[in-house]
């Protein structure tokens, strides 16, 4: 038994079966057999390491890449300095792309020293066809590329690899499949990430995730449960669940079921601690979710509800299906029936054709909302998305003020509402202990602030209660209330 895999009973006599992920424990089997004839020859044993760039959705992908890795044999670092570097890629910004073909450089000249070195890309960026030319052309000692809809597959692609020395190449359009079941190797012992759907349909006019991470579908409950219960009896008290929009989770499903209503049976798991979720698209977001929210023991008291431009008149072009006056009056019911709650966003600063009274209208969504925290972009053109041809990009300069002046209000304001929970005794789930100072740890209050107090190792992975004696701006000293 392996990370969950009896590979006694797979038969390797047979060829692999068709069906998932039996098909996927069948390469499990095969690439650790040839991984262990391989660290036999060289005498030590075999390293992998997976970076990630991009978000939490990446992250969970590369738990799921690290737990094929450990279970076919190799020992796990976070030194590029491997035997396997698979790179997981974003492209939701242009310079998201710039660090991945700078690091990919320096790979370049690590397996020049280490000719074993096998070096994989997957992710958001392996799926724009320009990318995979580019790799072809001028970054020849890549051994395998593949992208976010077979990423399930990974196993049998690594046994290609592992097997060939071409350059193996595998890229899907789009999949409506999910295939459940297959081992992660968790960064933390006692969070995770918990995907609940993927792909998206809302094609915001700016954004590439759509073309990349292909058409909406959801994981059925019952696999989400039973992920959440395997996770908890693990030791997991706190879960963040995943997707591109979740207010529109189920919809799609055979028995269609709302967001709210699997939160209240996540709800239910015991042992359980918190639970988060994001990312919320204000045009979904239903009162039914408020109501649950509201009364709910363990979801968070905390909402990322993307923003994106507080012009009605942008709003319309970034096809985000809301206005200005919705988006306030929703964040005025959140406030009202939810008055703990913690607001944080997503700004993009230099959307074409961007006036300085549009930015006028953002700044003013700032002010009256008050945001705890927000992401602040400044736009950058995706090709092959509709506002990439748009006339009127803003010129650089005119952005970047813009983008000083909003990070400017969003600090402030940021400030004063993280303040406000000065002199509070709360609970803290404790993540790690404080690297510029041992003798503290860190970790999150319910609303995703951090707090540092003296305590040690044993915290780790503990709610602890802590009173909150400074706020230093975004986060708080505290000490423990035992
Ligand atoms: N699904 C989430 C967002 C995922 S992308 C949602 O709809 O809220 C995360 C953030 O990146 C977005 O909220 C947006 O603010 C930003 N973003 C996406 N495309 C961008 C682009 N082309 N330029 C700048 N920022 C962008
Ligand atoms: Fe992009 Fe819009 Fe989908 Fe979010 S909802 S991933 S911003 S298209
Ligand atoms: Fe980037 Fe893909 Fe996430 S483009 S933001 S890693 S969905």
């Amino acid at each position: 038994m392996y990370n969950g895999i009896a590979f006694d009973s797979v038969d390797m006599t047979l060829p692999a079966p068709t069906e998932e992920p039996l098909r996927q424990r069948w390469f499990m089997k095969r690439a650790r057999l040839l991984l262990e004839k391989r660290s036999r020859e060289l005498g030590r044993p075999l390293t992998a390491m997976v970076k990630t760039f991009g978000c939490q959705m990446n992250e969970r992908d590369s738990e799921k890449l690290r737990g094929i890795l450990e279970t076919v044999g190799y020992l796990l670092t976070d030194q590029e300095e491997a035997d396997f570097v698979l790179y997981n890629t974003c492209t939701v910004r242009e310079n998201a792309n710039l660090k991945v073909y700078g690091r990919l450089g320096y790979l370049g000249g690590l397996k020049k020293k280490n000719p074993h070195m096998v070096i994989a890309m997957c992710g958001c960026m392996m799926q724009e066809p320009e990318v995979v030319a580019k790799l072809q052309q001028s970054y020849r000692f890549v051994n395998l590329i593949f992208g976010t809809h077979n990423i399930y597959k990974f196993a049998e692609l690594l046994v290609s690899a592992l097997e060939n020395d071409r350059m193996i190449i595998d890229i899907w359009k789009d999949t409506d499949k999910i295939v459940e079941d297959l081992p992660a190797r968790r960064t933390y012992a006692f969070k995770s990430g918990v995907n609940i759907m993927f792909g998206c349909n809302n094609f915001c006019s700016y954004c590439i995730v759509p073309y990349v991470r292909g058409r909406e579908r959801s994981r059925r409950p019952l696999d989400i449960i039973r992920e959440i219960e395997g996770l908890v009896k693990d030791g997991v008290v706190e879960i963040m669940l995943l997707g591109q929009n979740v207010n529109s989770y189920g919809k799609t499903l055979e028995e269609p079921v709302t967001f709210a209503q699997l939160l209240q049976e996540i709800e239910k798991i015991e042992g359980l601690g918190r639970i988060r979720f994001m990312t919320s698209h204000p045009k979904d977001l239903s009162d039914e979710l408020i109501a649950v929210m509201k009364q709910s023991k363990k979801i968070c008291r905390h909402l990322h509800l993307p923003l994106q431009s507080g012009s009605s008149r942008l709003l319309k072009i970034m096809n985000r299906k809301y206005d200005k006056e919705q988006y306030l009056a929703l964040a005025e019911k959140l406030r009202r029936e939810i008055p703990d709650l913690s607001l944080t966003t997503d700004i993009i600063v230099g959307f074409p054709g961007e006036t300085e009274e549009d930015f006028q209208d953002t700044l003013d969504v700032v002010r009256r909302v008050r945001y705890d925290s927000a992401f602040t972009f400044i736009y950058s053109k995706r090709a092959g998305t509709p506002a990439a041809v748009m006339e009127n990009q803003v010129p650089e300069d005119v952005v970047k003020d813009r983008f000083d002046r909003l990070l400017r209000l969003v600090q402030e304001i940021g400030k004063e509402r993280s303040s406000r929970l000065q002199g509070q005794t709360l609970p803290v789930l404790v993540e790690h202990i404080n690297e510029q100072d041992t003798s503290l740890v860190t970790g999150r209050l319910d609303n995703n602030l951090t707090v540092h107090f003296p305590g040690d190792e044993s915290m780790i992975g503990k709610m602890v209660p802590v009173s909150l004696k400074e706020c230093k701006g975004f986060y708080y000293l505290g000490e423990a209330a035992l």
